[in-house]
């Protein structure tokens, strides 16, 4: 679906979530929510937390799952995707704080299998995911599931590629600042989600949107399995969607 602007498209995927977890509400059950970070679902963010404060909307029976989180990496670093959370989603919310999940990126290296595991266990033990929300990396990925990703890869250790740390190089003041791993969900856990979103905004993202939405699908670019899934939403602006 292809939307006006950023804002517009946000308010959308807000307004979806938002029906999710009221329709969980009404059936006192809990709405499981797979979260992502980057400049992409900000919109998304502040529109659940204009919900929240001026409608009332609560996140007290809504638990959550973050994709990824580099490796290592502190929970309170600048850089961290909890502090990213934090910031911009839960600080603002009523949620649970039992209730969010983000890969630890303090473990000791010989602890991150089984805690993969764990963390594909915690999300069955709910239920599994009602919605996974996902941007994309300009090399295609999703989460952090690089060029070469198997379609059925669960949530793993991964090496970040070059491009990804490049782009990232900004928040790190420099790409040597960069981690070269991160923990993410795999394709295989993200397609486990009863409902799939991905979202783009602006040019930079057009080329890679192309690739994904009309390519050959290929472990090359990890975003193009995402054609075999049924339950899947592209929600783009004209600008991500200008070389469709
Ligand atoms: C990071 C995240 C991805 C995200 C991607 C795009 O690599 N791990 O989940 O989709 O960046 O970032 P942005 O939304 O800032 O363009």
């Amino acid at each position: 679906t292809v939307y006006e602007n950023e804002s517009i498209a946000c308010r959308k995927v807000a307004l979806r979530i938002s029906d999710i977890i009221k329709s969980k509400q009404r059936r006192l059950e809990n709405a499981v929510l797979g979260l992502a970070t980057g400049a992409t679902p900000v919109g998304v963010y502040e529109e659940l937390i204009r919900l929240h404060k001026e409608e009332g909307l609560s996140f007290k029976n809504v638990i959550t799952f973050n994709l990824d989180e580099y490796y290592p990496m502190q929970p309170d670093s600048k850089q961290s995707y909890v502090k990213f959370m934090d910031e911009n989603l839960f600080n603002h919310i009523d949620i649970k704080r039992d209730n969010i999940h983000i890969p630890d990126g303090t473990l000791d290296k010989e602890d991150i299998t089984n805690y993969c595991l764990a963390y594909e266990q915690k999300i069955s033990a709910v239920g599994g995911l009602d919605l996974q929300i996902l941007g994309i990396g300009r090399t295609g990925h999703i989460g952090f599931n690089e060029p070469g990703s198997a379609p059925n890869s669960g949530t793993r250790l991964v090496t970040l590629d070059d491009l990804t740390r490049r782009d990232a190089s900004r928040d790190f003041g420099g790409k040597e600042n960069v981690p070269t791993k991160a923990i993410t969900m795999g394709i295989g856990t993200i397609f486990k989600a009863r409902e799939i979103i991905l979202m783009a905004w602006n040019k930079k993202k057009a080329p890679i949107i192309k690739k994904a939405v009309e390519g050959e699908i290929s472990a090359n670019v990890p975003a193009t399995f995402l054609q075999l899934a049924e339950n899947v939403e592209f929600i783009l602006d004209k600008e991500a969607a200008s070389e469709l």
